[in-house]
Formats: structure tokens, C-alpha cells, sequence
């Protein structure tokens, strides 16, 4: 199909463009700017799995202003350090949890507040609490201005760039100083990016990498959180397993909705010719609503989850060399964070749209959480 032929430009409402696209041409169809977005689950997976080198070797986690940070053999020392460090740091203080959520109160207002939670959580192992407090500030202003939905919109692209520039080069500082900071263990995340990286990387270039941590745990587990809220408020199931509504959640509104890789050689993907330099894109919006895939792919059902362990349908933390360090850990965390909220307050949502928050993340539509403590056992409310 054309471009042309669907007729929601997709600047306009991007989600909608695609669907009238999978409807009208299948399973690989042309966005604008020579991106072929691809909704074929096993095609997507072998773009991800990058198994013949038909593309850049690169996630978009490690894309930087100079283009992609590499080697690949660091980024890999990155992830995985990143990633013991996070899982002894959630087992470490998951009694903090509940009083995390407990400071939501009575109202709050989604989908920031579950950025909030997620960040104020998380924040210590991003960077340590004896980090320098101008630090923690700027860390503090990047999840308000830049990582919060539509937090963007709200500031002129001048006033933007001048943020980012300040923060990079506080985090820029920030790198140095760590550097001549000799520790045998990583203290938090911005640690484990400087240690993993020789002296001659450019400290600019971690900077950028430690703030796709920030993104990734402030924005993505907070949106997951939102949306997990968010349709279990507006589609009610008492007794619930959190583990499923988290699995749906991310399955009907997946937070990495486009997950794009750079063709670097001429091949043919779901019968499309692609030549190097086009993007092509594994859209994991359109793969989970598949319906080749699923059975009644646009209804929330949790219960779905019951007996689905690993679908090859499902790809909300990526496929391949560059899945997602972090998915169990994730899961795990929103996974608590509702079973909290379930076992410990009645609670309803209201509202204020219906249309999700769409950036480079899809976010969840504003609503309100009206929160009471329970009384009784957790048996009887849930
Ligand atoms: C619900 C939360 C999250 C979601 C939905 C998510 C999603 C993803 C996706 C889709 C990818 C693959 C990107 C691609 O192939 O282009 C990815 C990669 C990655 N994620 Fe996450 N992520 C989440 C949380 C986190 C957290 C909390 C961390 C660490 C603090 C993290 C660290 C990474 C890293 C390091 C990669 C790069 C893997 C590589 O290229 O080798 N993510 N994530």
C-alpha cells in the first residue's frame, strides 16, 4: 500500500495509521520516511534476531547524538552489570515498597504518579544517595521535563536544548568525577556505566547512556505501571493475578510500540524490497493485536495469561541479542507494586481521556486513582 492510501496521515494519530495500514496491506507496509513497519510476528522477530547481519547491530537504547554507542562487547558489560546490580538492589529493599506506594494518598494523578512511584523507588540505584545533591537535582528535573508523558510539549524546543545541555553536562562532571572514584563494587547505575567503560570513552557519550537508564526505569516501568492501573480501574476483576494484568497490559499497550533497526543491506522482509538505509521497524502494537495470534485481541483479558507462558506473538521487551536486560526484574517490579495496591486499598479510577499519551513512548491516557486502606483479609478483598 501507499502512504497515501491510509487516510490518517501518521503524524496525525500514529496508531490509527497503522491499523488502517495492517488493515488495508497486511503484515509489512511503508510509514512515511522510508520505514517499512512490519506487523508479521515471526518477521519481526528474525529483524530483531539480526541472524544474517542484514542490519546495524544496534537497539535504540544505546543510540547517542553521535549515532550508536559501542562497541557491542560494551554495551553488553553495560546491561549486564546494570542488570545485578538492579536485581540485588529491588531484593534488597522491597520492604520499602509499601511505604513507596502508601505515599500515593487518597488521589492521585496518573499517569505521573506511577512515574513518581517507580522513580522515587528507584531512584537510589540510579545514583547513590551520597551522590552530590546538584546530581540528584538534575536527575529529578529529567524524569519532570523529559521523561513524564507529554512533559516534552509543554516546553519550546530552545528551552528544551538548553536543559539537555545542562543536564549532559552535569552528568558529563558527574562521569569524571566517578572515574577517579576507585570502587570495587558499583554503588549505583551511573557506577556501573563508568565502570564498565575504558578512560577514553568519551564521558559525554556515558552520559547519554546512563540517561536511557533513567528513561528506561522512571518512563517504562512507570508507563507499564499506569497502563497495568489504568485498565484494571476501567475493566474491574476482582481476584485478579497481578502477574497477567501487568502480561496484558503490555500486550494491548506496549510501552516500546516501535522498535526500529537500520537495513545495511539490500533483502526482501514479508515480500517488501528494502535497501540500506531504510528503517525497518517490528511494531509490537500491531503484533499483539494480531488476530491470527490471539483470540479477541483488542478485549483486556488477563485470564488469557493463564495458560500462555512464552507466546512468540508477544515481544514488549524486544526478541533476539538485544531483549531488554531488565524485562523479569520489570515485570517483577510493577507485578508488586499491583499486587500492593490490590491486597491493600479499595480503589477506583476516573477518567480524563481515552486516547494514550503517544511519544516515543506510549503512555497512558490522564486518568485519576482514588485510593482507601482496607480493612479485612487480603483473601476477602481480592
Ligand atoms: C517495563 C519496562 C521496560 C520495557 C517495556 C523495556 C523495553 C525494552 C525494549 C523493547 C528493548 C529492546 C529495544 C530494541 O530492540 O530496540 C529494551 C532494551 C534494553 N533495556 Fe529495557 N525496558 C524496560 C525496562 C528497563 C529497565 C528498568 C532497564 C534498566 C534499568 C532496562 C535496560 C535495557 C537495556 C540496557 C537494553 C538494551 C539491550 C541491548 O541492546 O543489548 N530496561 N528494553
Amino acid at each position: 500500500m501507499s502512504e497515501q492510501a491510509s487516510a490518517v496521515p501518521f503524524h496525525r494519530d500514529p496508531l490509527q495509521h497503522l491499523e488502517r495500514g495492517f488493515a488495508a496491506s497486511g503484515e509489512a507496509f511503508w510509514l512515511p520516511g522510508r520505514q517499512l513497519c512490519v506487523a508479521d510476528p515471526a518477521a519481526a522477530r528474525a529483524v530483531l534476531i539480526n541472524g544474517e547481519g542484514l542490519y546495524e547491530p544496534h537497539s535504540d537504547f544505546f543510540h547517542t547524538r553521535k549515532g550508536f554507542f559501542g562497541p557491542r562487547s560494551l554495551q553488553e558489560r553495560i546491561g549486564r552489570s546494570a542488570r545485578s546490580l538492579l536485581r540485588a538492589y529491588l531484593a534488597a529493599h522491597a520492604d520499602e515498597l509499601p511505604e513507596t506506594v502508601g505515599r500515593l494518598g487518597p488521589a492521585s494523578e496518573w499517569p505521573d504518579a506511577g512515574n513518581h512511584l517507580i522513580y522515587r523507588h528507584l531512584a537510589p540505584v540510579l545514583v547513590a544517595p551520597d551522590s552530590p545533591a546538584s546530581l540528584r537535582r538534575t536527575l529529578d528535573e529529567i524524569v519532570e521535563r523529559s521523561v513524564l508523558a507529554g512533559a516534552r510539549q509543554r516546553r519550546s524546543w530552545l528551552s528544551r536544548q538548553v536543559f539537555r545541555f545542562r543536564a549532559l553536562r552535569e552528568l558529563a562532571r558527574a562521569v569524571e568525577s566517578r572515574r577517579h572514584r576507585s570502587a570495587a563494587e558499583p554503588a549505583d547505575l551511573l557506577d556501573a556505566v563508568v565502570g564498565s567503560a575504558a578512560a577514553k570513552v568519551p564521558a559525554a557519550e556515558l552520559a547519554e547512556v546512563f540517561v536511557s537508564f533513567v528513561f528506561a526505569a522512571a518512563g517504562s516501568v512507570g508507563f507499564a505501571l499506569g497502563w497495568s492501573v489504568y485498565l484494571l480501574g476501567t475493566n474491574p476483576r476482582p481476584g485478579i493475578e497481578p502477574a497477567w494484568v501487568v502480561r496484558e497490559a503490555l500486550r494491548l499497550w506496549p510501552v516500546a510500540w516501535m522498535l526500529a533497526r537500520s537495513a545495511a543491506q539490500e533483502h526482501q522482509v514479508a515480500g517488501q524490497a528494502v535497501t540500506p538505509g531504510d528503517q525497518v521497524v517490528a511494531c509490537p502494537y500491531l503484533i499483539h493485536r494480531h488476530p491470527g495470534y490471539w483470540d479477541d485481541p483488542a478485549a483486556f483479558r488477563p485470564e488469557r495469561w493463564a495458560t500462555v507462558d512464552d507466546h512468540q506473538a508477544f515481544l514488549p521487551f524486544g526478541w533476539g541479542p538485544h531483549r531488554c536486560v531488565a524485562a523479569a526484574l520489570s515485570l517483577q517490579l510493577v507485578e508488586d507494586v499491583l499486587r500492593l495496591l490490590l491486597d491493600g486499598y479499595r480503589w477506583s479510577i476516573t477518567p480524563h481521556d481515552t486516547r494514550p499519551c503517544l511519544g516515543s513512548a506510549l503512555a497512558p491516557p490522564r486518568f485519576t486513582l482514588s485510593l482507601a486502606p482496607h480493612g479485612g483479609s487480603a483473601n476477602e478483598r481480592r
